[in-house]
């Protein structure tokens, strides 16, 4: 069989080829002739192509329990529904998906359906991953057909009727989901449609920066303009992230350069800011792996994003500005400046931080209280881990403190109350 590219990763010399076997499997068809210079161009290889696509989906982290064989299941994904554990998708023919035809691969990613049709819940980025190609999950196969087989089962998911019901999914998919594949903006670069694809498919950036509704569906119209994550901490707590506005908005990265885009996403540290929460496994295990190409690609789409501001304006009384400030200048100012510009050897800058102004402040609040911890192996410019203050504020300082920080130096961000501080415990 002729190994054809996906749209892109193509080489010019394949767009014949494609147009005359792909494209035809891909509906809608792609306004323009995509061209992309990628890791993968000249890549023939469907398995080597394979296990870069698996990295730029970063598959290994939600498929990979700690201790556990790789891509087996087993994680556990706490959503307001209740539990639900990954699968294995090693190429164990009875535990995993070795017994699996490319149909029904093809079909899982694109339409969120298990080899028995059975619906898919959404903790399985699905609504992403059906922009891929055709053409990219046939190479995703492949790869996966490869991978060691491991009889390991995940535990049955901990849901609550109606959640536990797969057909109700049916609705939901009706109400949120439109399984339409990734169509290219002819208006736009090659580079451009690649930063797009990557962060609208496979790298589901969304499901983590794009705020839900009270049924979990995406709210495409404020598209990666902030969301929360829910990890996992040790026993049954989890713990909330904000996921910031990545759109150029004042209260997201309009103060980032896209090359402080693409550091980051490339080594934990870029311009203004470090990784420290779930980022650190983001980066660790997918973005840093990918080719200065896409890195770039990912980063030139994100500044092209139109602002949606989503932080509020928030004004302090004079006295609690005053007692927020102390707070700040006995704890944070040596590191972060009195001025809030934070320092290229000491800390970062927090006036102007996503992560300060985020509608959502768990991340903020996660910061103060538990510190915050550069990924592994530390980038070469990174800064030193932050200590935890969890210990040394209560509840109401953190809140008081947190106010401050969204308040002043042209911050915005609503107030944070105490309740707030104690969701983060
Ligand atoms: C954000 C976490 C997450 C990521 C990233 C992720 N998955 Fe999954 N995946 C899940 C969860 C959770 C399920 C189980 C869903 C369910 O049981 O309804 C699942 C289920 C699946 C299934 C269905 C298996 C079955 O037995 O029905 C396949 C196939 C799959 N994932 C493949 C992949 C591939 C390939 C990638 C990388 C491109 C990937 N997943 C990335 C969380 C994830
Ligand atoms: C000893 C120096 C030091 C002190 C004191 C300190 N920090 Fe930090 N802070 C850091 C460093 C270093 C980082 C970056 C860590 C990383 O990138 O992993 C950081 C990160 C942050 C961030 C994330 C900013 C962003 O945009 O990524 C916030 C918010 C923050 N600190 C707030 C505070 C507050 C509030 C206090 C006082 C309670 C404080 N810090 C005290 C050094 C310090
Ligand atoms: C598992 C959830 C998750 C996924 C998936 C995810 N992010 Fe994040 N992201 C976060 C969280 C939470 C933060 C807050 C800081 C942290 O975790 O270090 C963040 C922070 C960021 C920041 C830094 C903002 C700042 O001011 O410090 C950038 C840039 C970013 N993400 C880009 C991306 C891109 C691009 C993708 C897709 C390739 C992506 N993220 C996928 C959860 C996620």
């Amino acid at each position: 069989m002729t190994q054809v590219k996906s749209p892109f990763t193509l080489t010019h010399s394949a767009v014949a080829l494609l147009a005359a076997s792909t494209l035809a499997l891909t509906t809608p068809a792609p306004a323009q002739e995509p061209v992309s210079t990628s890791a993968l161009a000249d890549n023939n290889d469907p398995i080597q192509r394979g296990s870069y696509l698996a990295t730029a989906g970063n598959c290994m982290t939600c498929h990979t329990r700690e201790g556990g064989d790789q891509f087996a299941g087993g994680v556990a994904f706490h959503t307001d529904f209740g539990v639900i554990y990954s699968t294995n998708i090693t190429s164990d023919e009875t535990s995993g998906i070795g017994a699996w035809t490319e149909g029904q691969f093809i079909r899982a990613m694109h339409k969120g359906k298990s080899a028995d049709g059975s619906n898919l819940y959404p903790a399985f980025p699905y609504p992403s991953f059906s922009k891929v190609s055709v053409q990219d999950l046939t190479d995703l196969f492949a790869f996966f057909k490869t991978v060691a087989p491991s009889s390991d089962t995940p535990p049955d998911n901990d849901m609550g009727f109606p959640f536990n019901q797969r057909s109700l999914l049916g609705v939901w998919n009706y109400l949120f989901f439109d399984g339409a594949r990734f169509e290219a903006d002819s208006t736009q670069s090659e580079n451009w449609n690649r930063g797009a694809y990557l962060v609208e498919g496979l790298g589901h950036c969304g499901t983590c920066h794009t705020p839900r509704n009270a049924l979990g569906g995406l709210q495409s119209d404020h598209a990666l303009s902030g969301g929360t994550y829910n990890d996992k901490v040790e026993g049954d707590k989890i713990r909330p992230w904000s996921a910031v506005n990545l759109t150029s908005a004042a209260d997201g990265l309009a103060a980032w350069s896209e090359d402080d885009i693409a550091s980051y996403l490339k080594t934990g540290h870029g311009g203004t800011a470090g990784s420290f929460g779930p980022m650190n496994e983001v980066i660790t295990m997918s973005s840093s792996q990918l080719n200065d190409g896409d890195v770039r690609a990912i980063a030139l789409y994100l500044k092209s994003l139109a602002p949606i501001e989503r932080a509020p304006q928030h004004e302090m009384g004079d006295q609690d500005f005053r007692a927020g400030e102390l707070v700040y200048t006995i704890h944070c100012g040596t590191c972060h400046l009195p001025t809030g510009l934070g320092d290229p050897s000491i800390g970062p800058q927090l006036a102007g931080s996503s992560i300060v102004q985020a509608e959502d402040p768990a991340s903020l609040i996660n910061v103060i209280i538990y510190g915050a911890e550069t990924p592994t192996p530390a980038p070469p410019s990174a800064w030193k881990n932050m200590e935890a203050f969890g210990d040394k504020l209560d509840d109401d300082e953190i809140a008081l403190l947190s106010t401050y920080l969204r308040s002043n130096w042209g911050n915005r961000g609503g107030p944070v109350t105490e309740a707030h501080v104690g969701k983060q415990r």
